[in-house]
């Protein structure tokens, strides 16, 4: 027999407010669940493995931009001491980072999970032991104080295209809170994803070898095991979209029959066909990305993109 520790207050709280997240957004009359729900132990191990898929453009042209303008943010920036990155620890971007900036002194990752925030600071100090490396616990939401110091000598860094996720009115509010909680006289390195033909759009977000396609069912398997769920993987289909209107790819869950399915003493109905939604991804054009940014208290001091047009790093005052 194998004995199973009882889970922790935090746990069972957790497990709560998952619950009532999942039953509110299927629910709805279009059905929906929250992307943070996505990043389970193996929904992280899937998305690192998204990262080197071939249509994802997203990373590699990230890093490439990095690479390139890394010496030129220095040049721009030559005291900075402090870097904040939201979401800390990026990996290989993080790294161009906390290498090339050398006036850098202090490096402060904010993230969600202890775990996440130490594996963080122990990787960054490998590459710079010279480097403070204050992790900072927090989400999005509710973005932690920033430890007194340096107040005009801040960079904020808010790399993968995440503002992308949130929907325009909350990655205004997100940014407006990024600039009050930098302070005056800070900077923020952001990437965001642009506006390009449909077809490499689609194929980035449903590519040949199923990899995306796994992420995005592996929220039903998770919901299975943790909310004691019998979603029944066979008949739900992941399918991307592009919303032109919103100029959004969205992921969604597709059912492939009439069903019913129970999570925790509840039958949720769907029919053929019907949908869960279960991400947005925001691409910008220069002029909508200008929009995002007014009234934040951000102005744009200079972008850069790549060859191609496919996606934009810019530093923001
Ligand atoms: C985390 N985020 C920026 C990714 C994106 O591109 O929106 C998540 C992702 N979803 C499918 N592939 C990657």
């Amino acid at each position: 027999m194998q004995l199973v520790d009882a889970p922790s207050e935090q746990e069972q709280k957790e497990r709560e407010q998952f619950l009532q997240d999942v039953v509110e957004g299927l629910s709805q009359p279009q059905k929906e669940l929250s992307p943070k729900y996505f990043y389970d132990t193996r929904g992280c191990e899937i998305y690192e493995e998204i990262k080197w898929v071939e249509e994802y453009y997203l990373p590699r042209t990230e890093y490439a931009i990095l690479n390139a303008i890394v010496d030129e943010v220095q040049e721009i920036l030559p005291t900075i001491k402090r870097v904040i990155e939201y979401g800390g620890g990026s990996g290989l971007r993080t790294e161009t980072m906390v290498l090339n900036l050398k006036s850098l002194t202090e490096y402060l990752p904010i993230d969600v999970a202890m775990e996440q925030l130490e594996a963080s600071a122990e990787s960054i100090k490998k590459i710079r032991p010279d480097l403070e490396v204050t992790p900072l616990l927090g989400d999005f939401a509710h973005l932690p104080a920033m430890p007194e110091c340096c107040p005009t000598e801040r960079l904020g860094f808010l790399p993968g295209s995440t503002i992308g996720n949130f929907q325009f009115a909350e990655a205004k509010d997100f940014l407006t809170r990024i600039n009050k909680q930098l302070g005056k006289g800070s900077h923020l390195l952001l990437g965001y994803d642009l506006v390009k033909d449909v077809d490499t759009l689609l194929a980035a977000y449903d590519d040949a070898k199923g990899v995306t396609a796994r992420f995005n069912l592996n929220v039903l398997s998770r919901i299975n095991r943790e909310l004691n769920a019998d979603f029944d993987l066979r008949f739900f289909k992941h399918e991307a979209r592009f919303n032109s209107e919103k100029s959004r790819i969205e992921m969604h869950l597709v059912s492939t029959q009439k069903q019913d399915v129970t999570i925790a003493d509840q039958s949720f109905h769907f029919a053929k066909g019907e949908s869960i939604h279960t991400e947005n991804s925001h691409k910008y054009s220069a002029e909508q990305f200008t929009r995002l940014i007014d009234g934040t208290g951000w102005k744009e001091q200079k972008t850069w993109t790549d060859e191609k047009g496919f996606y934009a790093v810019t530093l923001l005052v």
